[in-house]
């Protein structure tokens, strides 16, 4: 079942600007690096109408880590896609870093998504046809076709995470945990600074999870700013910061000060060291490997 905004209960301080027109960037940022103001889209027409986002207005600084959550339907999809260039707002403007990118022609938008942008995709959207090691080169291959400098890159990011055997697997040949793997080296491969994440651990079992949010928070901890969509309130744990969306609006910005990105190295490394001795791993010596 779904868990909602409502279910959700925190004891830390709400920016206390929740309620005005604007949201001020954390101060773990400097300049914004997504700013929207007064965003609105509307999908269909007359009886068909949808207000899918309600005059929405957010900054975003470098380095934070925003977790999005909301009822089904609330927004929060058609907001990361509007972030991500992937789709235009009805009205509004929206700025990424300093750019005002609905000017853009589409060429240049999808120039700009595909240098700085990762997507990490609800349903994963691996290509069928393609194997392992190419579906991760992709973002590469756009301009100039796939090359061996691609494949190596493809390779050694996906050797990152445990998966350099299976590099010329197809999609439907891995777990689920693996695919999700595979998408998100695919949305790293071009070095974003700006990951997009809708549910990223949404279908996977608690060990998945716990892989793909070390990865995330890896990445968090490197500079990146990141955008994640997630019912599920225990991944709040790596956020420095959580937005509720109701009704195509956001109805609380809260800041959580203790996950900022400056203690995001000391929880990666401790949640390793829980993880290991939950399971009662050891740290694999080179003794114990001869
Ligand atoms: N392409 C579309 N055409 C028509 N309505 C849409 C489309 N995409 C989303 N919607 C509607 O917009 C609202 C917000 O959808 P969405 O952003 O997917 O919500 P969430 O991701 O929070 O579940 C929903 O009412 C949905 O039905
Ligand atoms: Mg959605």
């Amino acid at each position: 079942m779904a868990t909602t905004s409502e279910n959700t209960s925190f004891s830390l301080p709400v920016r206390s600007d929740v309620g005005r027109a604007f949201f001020a960037a954390p101060s773990t940022s400097s300049a914004p690096v997504i700013e929207l103001r007064g965003i609105q889209k509307i999908f269909g027409y007359d009886d068909t109408e949808t207000i899918a986002l309600d005059k929405i207005d957010l900054v975003i600084g470098h380095g934070e880590f925003v977790a999005i959550m909301g009822q089904s339907g609330c927004g929060k999809t058609t907001l990361l896609n509007l972030v991500g260039l992937l789709d235009r707002p009805t009205a509004g403007s929206y700025l990424l870093n300093g750019r005002d990118v609905a000017k853009f022609r589409a060429s240049r938008k999808a120039r700009v998504r595909n240098r700085e942008i990762g997507f990490v995709f609800q349903n994963f959207n691996l290509i069928h046809k393609l194997n392992v090691l190419e579906n991760v080169a992709l973002p590469l291959t756009y301009r100039r076709g796939l090359n061996f400098r691609h494949q190596q890159r493809a390779s050694l990011l996906l050797k990152t995470f445990g998966l350099q055997n299976r590099e010329y697997y197809m999609p439907y040949q891995l777990s689920g945990g693996q695919t999700q793997r595979v998408a998100i080296a695919r949305a790293l491969i071009n070095k974003p600074s700006i990951i997009l994440a809708d549910e990223p651990t949404g279908n996977l079992d608690s060990q998945n999870a716990e892989i793909i949010m070390d990865e995330l928070t890896r990445i968090h901890h490197e500079g990146n700013t990141i955008l994640m969509v997630t019912h599920n309130p225990d991944l709040l744990s790596y956020a420095s910061r959580v937005i509720h969306m109701k009704d195509g609006r956001i109805i609380s910005d809260v800041e959580l000060t203790e996950n900022k990105a400056y203690s995001t190295a000391t929880k990666f490394v401790s949640r390793r060291k829980n993880l290991r001795r939950r399971r009662g791993i050891r740290r694999t010596t080179k003794r114990s490997k001869r």
